[in-house]
């Protein structure tokens, strides 16, 4: 066959080889979760062969998956024995409430097995479960153990988020976390004066959690709970001074997101400010990802820029829309 290059012009393979193999790690590392080799490490069945008898496995197989697992230096070996490694005990091993491995499972089944081009050629979406689902509770819960086990090391993260949007914590001030998760953001205002207020929305499951960690904290009388989707609830009128939203409002369509932000427009008193923190903003790096991952796993929501959030805080009535170092978004209700 005649070749339209010539061999001076063949351009290198390096960035198509390396999905390749990328291809072989993300298989190799699934696989291994699905099998949970960790746990079977940490319960002493540490070795190719004691795997394979024990559980009634293909010796060749356990053995080229565990190499698999010490060549991402998520396991290390002596002789012909594997041990765990830090991260690979501290994330990986089931039961533990540090344990990540359902959630990285779920993560990986975005794309469906190559539906993502049958999606994109029909527009039809969401093809996993929507990431807003009640069904969704456990694995967030999952997910966020792992905070909730050491929640000091992200106030410390948190620390300078209030005081970059010029919010102080003050007796009286009254907050309301929507779609909180494990909440640090708020738990950290709460930390900081005994009189700031705290009212949560999430699911049942998610809030009977994270008010466990607060009353451990000594903060639980400072928290009010209000469980279930935020979208059939009324968030009351004029009594909250500040409303916080984070990472949550790119799972919405602009729509929706208007249709929020009127809720919590009506919910705050006047001079009340409202806060939209998202990491899947499309100003911020790794934006392709959440954006496709978005796509894939959600009915209507995406990515939006500072315009975008800004153009649908101002319909729904906020002004004084301001982006924070390309971080949080802030704006008013005057
Ligand atoms: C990505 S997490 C964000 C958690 C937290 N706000 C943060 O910034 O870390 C999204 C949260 O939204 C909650 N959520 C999503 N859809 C919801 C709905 N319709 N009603 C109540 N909570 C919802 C989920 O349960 C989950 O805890």
């Amino acid at each position: 066959m005649e070749s339209d290059v010539s061999s001076q012009e063949i351009p290198q393979k390096e960035i198509i080889g390396e999905l390749e193999y990328s291809t072989f790690r993300i298989g190799a590392f699934r696989a291994a979760l699905e099998l949970h080799l960790w746990e079977k490490i940490a319960t002493g069945q540490d070795t190719a062969s004691k795997i394979a008898d024990h559980e009634g496995w293909d010796l060749a197989g356990s053995r080229l998956v565990l190499d698999a697992m010490c060549a991402l230096k998520l396991l290390s070996k002596t002789g012909d024995r594997y041990a765990l490694v830090p991260e690979s005990a501290f994330y990986l091993v089931p039961g533990k409430t540090t344990y990540i491995g359902d959630m990285l499972l779920y993560e990986y089944r975005w794309d469906e097995n190559g539906r993502l081009a049958e999606t994109i050629r029909s527009g039809k979406r969401p093809l996993q479960d929507s990431a807003t689902s009640p069904e969704m509770v456990p694995l967030w819960i999952a997910d966020y153990s792992r905070r909730w086990a050491y929640p000091e090391t992200y106030f410390e993260r948190e620390k300078n988020l209030w005081q970059s949007l010029g919010i102080q914590a003050r007796a009286g001030l009254r907050v309301l976390d929507i779609a909180c998760g494990p909440a640090p953001r708020s738990m950290e205002l709460a930390r900081q004066h005994p009189g700031v207020r705290l009212t949560w929305v999430d699911w049942e499951g998610v809030l009977q959690n994270a008010v466990k960690v607060a009353r451990n904290l000594g903060i639980g009388e400072q928290v009010t709970l209000v469980p279930g989707d935020l979208w059939s609830m009324d968030f009351g009128a004029g009594l909250f001074h500040v409303a916080y939203l984070g990472d949550v409002t790119h799972f919405f369509s602009p729509e929706e997101n208007t249709g929020l932000f009127r809720k919590v427009y009506a919910a705050l008193a006047p001079g009340g400010v409202i806060v939209i923190n998202s990491v899947a903003r499309r100003e911020i790096e790794g934006e392709v990802w959440d954006g496709l991952w978005l796509y894939a796993a959600t009915a209507s929501g995406g990515l939006y820029d500072f315009g975008e959030y800004k153009a649908l805080l101002e319909s729904a009535g906020f002004t004084n829309v301001i982006d924070i170092n390309n971080g949080p978004i802030r704006a008013e209700k005057i």
